[in-house]
């Protein structure tokens, strides 16, 4: 029986030179399994608690007391324990932490060990990450949602919307994807030139941080895809993340672009964009407790992938709630808004069994860790979204999934969420009507 010897942590520093935890976790087969967390900025209310340390080291963003969990009681918890069900492990965790948020334990804390446990185990079964996480189950390399444009918390507001993205939905493999992924990002850098539009500098994910307006953006990307020698909308559509839990003040109203709207101006303003612009996505339209408004968004946006991410905070009890009433039409995961693998796998799978798509999703703080990449494949996700295709910390994913690629070989398909809803002509993209 092959048992944890050790499980130990560090405090190492993340893409924006902040504290995050990085887990060890050593098999008595002699096996090593190691993770390092990724951290949020646009964090949504109801994301498990990335443990803290306050006072004035590192600005309190310290992590040594997430370090210290694992040190001890997770520590304490697991070592002797057998690998042969790591799910079981997890749970001990979780109840080890005994709350909701996993707030006592730190969900930083648990996420790390979760994760090196993971590697550990498929370094002990002898199979690459991502063919351990599928369990045999057949596999795609997921179609990549990569950032053009930054606004919001990930570059000092200089856009109100956080994110515009491009998804090539026509590339035949994933290679290709990124090599047309590469050609839009390209010919933006071009098009910023002529225009003299200078960056405000690289955005947190990598992107162009432009102080524009949403639709300003949304123009620059959909000519920066014609230019690139690729048809806007067929060949590579767009994807916008609002984060509009960001964009609320104080006094209820989403402040966009200069406009205090309420919650159905901002769908009827989103709405008209899909109408101008080859939108197939559409990420947190409204805000995270929004519910109300969410229902009837979704009414109004079915015809395109209708993402919620602070909405579901990758929490089954969310995403069953968001079922319940009929909200959104896909599911981003993040490993640590939950905590956990086993969490993670769980809302894939409730996503799943509702016809959500799911997208497989980085933070805007990484590490060089390409865990996101095998567990996008692992769990046949679809999509994944990293960020853009600068930063070493983002292009550490990217890259993983070429190799994937090349071990996969022959069998190496890549996920097409949106190939049926193409056929189906425009304005017909929602995966779950149509794929
Ligand atoms: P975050 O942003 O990691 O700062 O939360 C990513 C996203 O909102 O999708
Ligand atoms: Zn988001």
């Amino acid at each position: 029986m092959t048992t944890i010897r050790t499980v130990r942590a560090r405090e190492v520093l993340d893409s924006r030179g902040r504290p995050t935890v990085q887990a060890d976790v050593h098999l008595s087969d002699g096996t090593l399994g190691r993770a390092s967390v990724p951290s949020g900025a646009s964090t949504g209310r109801h994301e498990a608690v990335e443990l803290r340390d306050g006072g004035s080291r590192y600005g309190g963003m310290g992590v040594l007391k997430a370090v210290e969990s694992v040190d001890g009681a997770i520590s304490d918890r697991l070592r002797s324990e057998s690998v042969d069900d790591p799910e079981r492990l997890d749970r001990a965790m979780i109840e080890a932490d005994g709350t909701d948020d996993k707030s006592v334990l730190g969900a930083n804390a648990i996420l790390a060990v979760s994760l090196a446990l993971a590697r550990a185990c498929a370094a002990h079964q002898r199979q690459p990450l991502y063919r351990y996480l599928s369990a045999g189950a057949p596999v795609t390399l997921p179609l990549p949602m990569t950032n053009m444009i930054s606004g919001g918390m990930h570059a000092r507001s200089a856009m109100d919307i956080q994110d515009v993205l491009v998804v090539p939905v026509a590339a035949r493999t994933y290679s290709q994807a990124l090599e047309w992924i590469s050609d839009v990002f390209r010919s933006l850098g071009e098009l910023l030139d002529q225009a003299t539009l200078l960056p405000s500098g690289v955005a947190d994910e990598g992107g162009y941080g432009l102080s524009v307006t949403s639709e300003e953006a949304l123009t620059l990307v959909t000519e920066a895809i014609a230019s690139s020698g690729h048809e806007p909308g067929n060949d590579i559509a767009i994807a916008v993340d609002m984060a509009s839990s960001r964009l609320v003040d104080s006094r209820g109203g989403y402040l966009v672009d200069g406009d205090r709207l309420t919650s159905a101006e901002i769908v009827d303003r989103v709405v008209s964009w899909t109408e101008r612009f080859p939108i197939i996505s559409v990420e947190d339209v409204l805000d995270e407790d929004d519910w109300d408004g969410w229902v009837a968004a979704t009414q109004r946006l079915s015809h395109v992938q209708l993402v919620g991410d602070d909405l579901f905070t990758t929490n089954v009890r969310r995403i069953q709630r968001g079922l319940d009433l009929g909200v959104a039409n896909s599911v981003l995961v993040k490993v640590n808004q939950i905590g956990t693998l086993t969490e993670s796998r769980a809302a894939v799978a409730l996503a799943r069994e509702h016809s959500y798509s799911t997208v497989i999703s980085a933070r805007s703080g990484e590490t060089e860790d390409d865990f996101l990449a095998d567990l996008a494949v692992g769990l046949d996700g679809g999509q994944i979204k990293i960020g853009s295709l600068t930063r070493s910390e983002r292009l550490s994913k990217y890259n993983r999934l070429l190799q994937i690629e090349e071990e996969l070989g022959e069998s190496a398909t890549l996920a097409r969420p949106f190939a049926a809803a193409r056929t189906a002509g425009a304005g017909a993209v929602n995966p779950r009507r149509n794929g």
